[in-house]
């Protein structure tokens, strides 16, 4: 069955290779199902990101996803959670570079937290994150249309 997850292509990444990951997620079969452009507040990025508050990089964090616009992105396909992890690569880049050569984050991303791409862990992440940035959307048609058709 089809699976949604949460995208974000975050602000290091829309200056210069927006439309390159775009094409990209495009190129694997996942459909691009809703797509905002916006500048997150810090307000709404500590929200978005509540599960890291007190980690030591929680600060930096927030400064660097409100430093210019993201794109926010609800990809579904088959899997679309896993796959989306295996497309962005390991969180840091360095060891993107060693373990997956062709991920988003070992050709873009700059260090740990410059790491250009999010995703969703899993299922349920997926689905409170694409509501608490997008509200309720609905299920996609993409959801209701498996069945043959005549
Ligand atoms: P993301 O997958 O969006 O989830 C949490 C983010 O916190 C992560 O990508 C990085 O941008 C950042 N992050 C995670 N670990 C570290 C770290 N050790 N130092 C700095 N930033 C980090």
């Amino acid at each position: 069955p089809k699976q949604q997850t949460l995208a974000v292509i975050k602000p290091d990444a829309m200056e210069e290779h927006k439309e390159e990951i775009l094409e990209a997620i495009r190129g694997r079969g996942f459909s691009v199902t809703q797509l905002k452009e916006t500048e997150l507040s810090r307000e709404i990025a500590e929200e978005f990101y509540k599960e890291h508050k007190g980690k030591p990089f929680f600060s930096q964090l927030v400064d660097f996803m409100c430093r210019g616009p993201c794109a926010m992105l609800v990809l579904t396909k088959e899997n679309a959670v896993e796959e989306w992890r295996t497309m962005m690569g390991p969180t840091d880049p360095e060891k993107a570079k060693e373990t997956s050569p062709q991920s988003l984050r070992a050709r873009f991303a700059a260090d740990i937290l410059h790491n250009s791409v999010h995703g969703s862990s899993n299922e349920q992440h997926a689905r409170e994150k694409i509501y608490f940035i997008f509200g309720d959307i609905g299920t996609p048609t993409e959801l209701n249309s498996c069945k043959e058709t005549d």
